[in-house]
């Protein structure tokens, strides 16, 4: 999509992130990474608003991350605790952090956000870079669902009210494996845009991509609670790990 790079994503949405953006599954997530990360040393890739980061930095990890936006990372900062969490502006295909780490994690589709395989697989490259031998990896994303599209499109109504309209209108290539999303605000003083291009990723081509990292799966799960991916599932959660030497 034209116009849109690493930075654009807060640009667009930072303000309203935390308050437009729960899965619904945050504790879940914090309970799992916590369990897996241990004691050791933790990155967050696209921190965002702390999401993530904050809960777990209370708990007591040890944990740092970057993002490509300055105004998610502003929101994080204005936050309690915010301030004691390191951060740092890095684009997630070509970090050089010149850190290694015990755990890293990608979470709620981000890795979709990266549009070019070439740069998904430049992202896992980094993240084995930063990894010490026995270090893991988990990412999360969802698994698209092609019934979900007519002639490869959908329309969907998020929100109605008296004076405005949601709704979110996206196109899927299932052979460059892209969704294109505008999500369109409709309200009496005009019309408000908010694009977001991603590139989906299936579970057996990123088992590929985390072993051209040098990486091995340790478990494939269809959800926090760690349940068995199946074909059914609607998102994975996948953990990889770096060899010891
Ligand atoms: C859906 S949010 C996720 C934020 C946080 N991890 C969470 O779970 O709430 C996506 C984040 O990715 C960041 N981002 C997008 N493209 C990026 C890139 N190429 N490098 C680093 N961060 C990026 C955005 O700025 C945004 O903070």
């Amino acid at each position: 999509m034209k116009g849109f790079g690493p930075t654009t994503f807060g640009e667009l949405n930072a303000e309203e992130y935390d308050a437009l953006h729960d899965p619904g599954t945050t504790e879940a997530c914090v309970d799992l990474i916590a369990e897996l990360a241990g004691d050791g040393d933790v990155l967050e890739l696209a921190i965002g608003t702390g999401r993530i980061a904050l809960p777990l930095a209370e708990r007591g990890l040890r944990i740092s991350g970057f993002d490509a936006s300055p105004e998610m990372l502003k929101i994080l900062e204005g936050k309690p605790g915010g301030s004691n969490i390191e951060t740092g502006i890095a684009d997630m295909a070509s970090f050089d952090l010149e850190r290694k780490y015990d755990f890293a994690f990608l979470v709620f589709n981000t890795l979709y956000n990266i549009t070019a395989q070439k740069d998904q697989v430049a992202c896992f490259q980094q993240v084995a870079n930063h990894l010490r031998p026995g270090g893991r990896f988990l990412v999360e994303a969802f698994m698209p669902n092609r019934e979900s599209f007519e002639n490869n499109q959908a329309v969907r109504t998020k929100h109605v009210s008296f004076d405005s309209v949601w709704l979110e209108a996206v196109q899927h290539d299932p052979v460059a494996q892209t969704l294109n999303y505008q999500r369109i605000r409709i309200t009496e003083t005009g019309t408000q845009l908010k694009p977001l291009p991603m590139r989906y990723v299936w579970p057996a081509e990123l088992d590929l991509m985390a072993q051209i990292a040098g990486l091995r799966p340790v478990a494939h799960w269809g959800g926090w609670q760690k349940q068995p991916l199946t074909a059914s599932s609607d998102m994975y959660v996948i953990v990889y790990e770096k060899p010891g030497t």
